[in-house]
């Protein structure tokens, strides 16, 4: 969703801006603008459309300066236009902001402002804030207070956070104040970047990536202050603090396209070694254990728990309901996977026994955040599955494990969830070898583990088959997607692939729950893409298979290398490797990232930046 990234320092900041601007286009948006603070005051060019279109304008109308802000917006609280797209000026232009999040109650600050004399320009909930810090910052003149003194801005600025409910993430020039941008948070992200002679602020780390290594994640409540020759940062009622600085992994290469054409074919590709790094560190063969740091839990308080929840949204819901399984078999743990939209408002209840894990590769879904939030709030340890450090959810939980998967930017989640996967197996292994599992079984599922990313590299051989099926298919207009057991959730993530970005109507069910009402749909024109790898109850997937056949409903299997019944009965075969019934989602979920993938781009889809959809859903 909306992005935000600022600079103070020595560069060119427009171009520098436009940069990062351009880092932050995955997230997903539909108009971007800079504000640049020049000899003439601040300045600003934004525009509708991608941050090309953006250049462009900035290319004919330059802006010279070295501090600034940019963002790329989501539309929220009116349409994607230029006037509605960020930077907003405030007052008589004094203050120019842009703005993550939601403002709740701007409805009623706009008309106390309008009674004032402010004048709005466009719809948006952020106007009301640059308004209210441009009123507030006269207030401050009045009593004596100057434009170009911090004190004062700052006075201006709580004066305005007092007032608002909702959630921010902002950032904020003022005219009269040189060389300065001043960031608050509550409830959406933001990110510092220390250089030498320049600081940088972000929405996420990617714009700062090869400019910086050392990063300062700003927490809810906390003001900072970026001058190209020092950060302070307060906390708004407890006062100063020390800014905790923290190095960031990631190198250039991991935003970089390289030799591929879309982040989502990089990112599928990525799977080998994602999947590898996810394991690394994590396997005990002495103990037949996996090494699970940082739950903050004891042993011994790990083996009173008698009950987990899962919860999460889209993908990682599904990479939640083949941890369900997999807790279940290995260590007898009742697991329920829960919708974190739902939990959020539901009040189910939950023991002292209970251990909620958050699923989620951004960290920053806000339903995710409301969900464990709220879990928290009952006193229940919460802890987070999440890719990204640093992020909201990994800092709220009270421990986790990282999936260490690289940064995920194409739209459409594909190694978060095959990381997912593997990092629940190991949770899983641990809890089911503190219970019931014996040391050889624990010993087999290491040895197993241990082979998957050279079978994950095997199952990308699949590559050219599945471009032909996608030849074949792309035209259908509505798909069925089925599997059972573990890969039911294959099934529905295969689905969902498909539906975000080729918005072909797709639907994963249980392959034996289709008689109980898909069936009707099924015509010579409506594919079905079984997922029917060997194994435990392989003979009843066939069945459920010749079932979609006799009422002439093609069919696309995926199936286990060298598997000729399956051959014999469906239109198309796309081989995987054979692995454990267990592992299966981790080979089987490729393809179907595959088939996606292909499909959207012969119906000349956007499959980096799907329409309507953005990376992290950080608003309800
Ligand atoms: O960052 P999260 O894992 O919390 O995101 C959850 C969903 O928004 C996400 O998985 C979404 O469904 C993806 N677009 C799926 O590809």
């Amino acid at each position: 969703m909306c992005g935000i990234v600022g600079y103070v320092g020595f560069r060119n900041v427009a171009d520098l801006l436009l940069e990062g601007l351009h880092r932050l286009e995955y997230r997903g948006y539909d108009s971007a603008g800079i504000a640049v603070l020049t000899e003439q005051g601040i300045e600003v060019r934004k525009r509708a459309g991608r941050v090309a279109e953006l250049g462009g304008l900035i290319a004919a109308q330059p802006l010279i300066g070295h501090v600034g802000i940019g963002h790329t917006r989501w539309a929220t609280h009116g349409e994607p236009n230029d006037i509605n797209s960020h930077p907003h000026f405030g007052g008589n232009q004094q203050v120019a902001i842009v703005h993550n999040g939601v403002i709740e109650n701007f409805d009623s600050l706009r008309k106390q402002l309008q009674q004032l004399g402010y004048v709005f320009r466009s719809q948006t909930d952020t106007e009301v804030a640059a308004h209210l810090i441009a009123h507030h910052l006269d207030e401050q003149i009045k009593l004596g207070g100057s434009a170009d003194d911090l004190t004062t801005c700052l006075k201006a600025v709580n004066a305005t956070l007092d007032r608002l409910k909702g959630t921010y993430g902002l950032g904020i020039l003022f005219t009269e104040l040189p060389e300065t941008i001043i960031a608050a948070r509550s409830g959406s992200p933001l990110v510092i970047g220390v250089g030498r002679d320049e600081y940088f602020l972000a929405s996420d780390a990617s714009p700062l990536i090869g400019y910086t290594k050392e990063v300062v994640y700003l927490s809810d409540h906390e003001v900072a202050v970026l001058r190209a020759d020092g950060l302070q940062i307060e906390h708004r009622h407890t006062g100063n603090i020390r800014p905790s600085i923290q190095t960031l992994q990631q190198v250039s290469a991991d935003i970089e396209l390289g030799d591929y054409e879309h982040y989502m074919l990089k990112e599928i590709y990525e799977q080998p070694q994602t999947v590898e790094n996810a394991l690394r560190g994590r396997l005990d063969m002495e103990e037949a254990t996996a090494v699970i740091g940082g739950l903050n839990l004891t042993p011994k308080e790990l083996r009173k728990i008698d009950r987990i929840v899962l919860t999460a949204c889209g993908t990682s819901w599904h990479s939640g309901l083949v941890g369900e399984h997999l807790l279940e078999e290995f260590a007898r743990l009742p697991t329920e996977v829960e919708y974190a939209s739902e939990l959020r408002y539901r009040n189910p209840p939950i023991s002292d026994r209970t251990l909620i894990f958050a699923i989620t590769q951004s960290g920053e879904t806000a339903d995710t955040l409301a969900a464990m939030k709220e879990c928290k709030r009952k006193g229940h340890p919460t802890l987070a599955i999440c890719n990204v450090v640093g992020s909201t959810i990994a800092r709220e939980a009270d421990g986790g494990i990282y999936l260490h998967a690289g940064p995920e930017i194409g739209v459409a989640s594909t190694k978060a969830f095959t990381s997912q996967v593997t990092v629940l197996t190991l949770l899983s292994l641990y809890f089911g070898r503190m219970r019931h599992m014996s040391f050889p079984a624990g010993r087999r599922i290491i040895r197993q583990l241990r082979d998957m990313p050279e079978k994950i590299q095997k199952t990308l051989e699949c590559h050219d088959k599945v471009r032909e099926v996608a030849d074949r298919y792309y035209h259908f207009n509505n798909f069925l997607y089925l599997g059972r057991l573990h890969n039911f959730p294959v099934a529905l993530e295969g689905a969902l692939k498909l539906k975000e970005i080729s918005y072909i109507h797709a639907e994963g069910y249980p392959a034996a729950e289709m008689k109980h009402g898909p069936i009707a749909l099924v015509d010579q024109q409506t594919p079905s893409v079984f997922v029917i790898p060997r194994g435990g109850i392989y003979p009843k997937v066939m069945s459920n298979m010749e079932e979609i056949k006799a009422r002439k409903g093609p069919v696309i299997a995926i199936a286990c290398e060298g598997d000729r019944d399956v051959a014999r009965v469906a239109d198309e075969v796309i081989y995987v490797p054979d692995v454990e019934d267990y592992l299966q989602p981790l080979v089987c979920a490729i393809p179907l990232q595959l088939l996606a993938y292909h499909v959207a781009l012969l119906r000349g889809c956007n499959v980096d930046r799907p329409r309507n959809l953005a990376k992290s859903v950080t608003v309800e």
